[in-house]
């Protein structure tokens, strides 16, 4: 599974990327306000320059704003553009149904837009994906990613039935029981089921896009996406440093460092054990 950082905080970019191990970039308008917000006179063009610049032979996502078929594709020509030339990574993000109404209503305007741009050669990386058969139809207009939304659709699950949680909760996979009842989302038990059903919805019907897990919420969500089969799992910076952590290697840790006698120490060309 390939590691995007789900950001657009140059900094924790550069961190990650100094890791040697990221493969991409999903940034969306919140995460661009939050870096933006925490820096002084940003200069918007230039900062996204920056970005895919360090990033260069990785794709990096950059949303619309637009709700409309006309603006989604003027937006995402004017992004490829302005911006592909720098380092061509561009990836364009477009909503999977950009519908504003609370009614839960159906907007076909993202799928139109999506055919165009892909038509155009144009990468487009389908967001806000909350089921299998968004992401089949994403696909078949020729998104080269499709992005469910893991954490959220955990979230929805939880509201739906009043279920009080932090963001960073664990939510089983296996989906959570009210008394003897599985809740789920018209049959989504979790967000690591939504992924595993646009995965198998899409490889059953032969189509060549990519599954990448998004809104992750913990490492063990980063794992069972995986496990699932996500093509990519892009992952806040905060989840990314997690990764790593176990008690008992920092255990193993200290007693190997404290072990190291002078002679092996020697040997291995260190200055330990003195
Ligand atoms: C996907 O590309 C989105 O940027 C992102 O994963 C949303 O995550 P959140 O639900 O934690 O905001």
């Amino acid at each position: 599974m390939k590691l995007f950082i789900d950001s657009a905080d140059i900094d924790e970019i550069k961190e990650v990327l100094s890791y040697g191990i990221l493969d991409g970039v999903t940034t969306n308008p919140s995460l661009i306000k939050k870096a933006v917000e925490k820096r002084k006179n940003v200069n918007m063009e230039s900062y996204i320059k920056e970005i895919l610049r360090v990033c260069k032979g990785k794709p990096v996502s950059l949303e619309v704003v637009g709700t409309h078929y006309d603006e989604m594709v003027d937006e995402g020509l004017t992004i490829y553009n302005k911006f592909n030339k720098v380092a061509k990574n561009v990836c364009i993000k477009i909503p999977v149904n950009p519908c504003l109404d609370t009614e839960c209503s159906s907007s076909s305007e993202g799928i139109k837009a999506i055919k165009f741009l892909s038509k155009n050669k144009i990468p487009v990386n389908c967001t806000l994906i909350f089921t299998p058969e968004q992401a089949l139809l994403a696909s078949k207009a020729g998104a080269k990613f499709v992005s469910p939304f893991a954490g959220r659709e955990d979230d929805y699950i939880r509201e739906m039935n009043r279920i009080k949680f932090k963001k960073e909760d664990y939510f089983p996979k296996e989906g959570f029981k009210k008394g003897k009842k599985t809740l789920t989302d018209n049959g989504i038990i979790s967000g690591v089921h939504l992924i595993r059903e646009c995965v198998e919805i899409i490889k059953k019907s032969k189509l060549n896009t990519k599954v990448l897990a998004a809104s992750i919420r913990s490492v063990r969500q980063f794992r069972e996406v995986g496990e699932v089969g996500a093509d990519v799992a892009t992952v806040p910076f905060e989840v990314i440093k997690k990764l790593l952590n176990h008690k008992k290697t920092v255990e193993g840790m200290r007693k190997f460092t404290k072990d190291v006698i002078p002679e092996y120490a020697k040997v291995v060309g260190s200055k330990r054990g003195k």
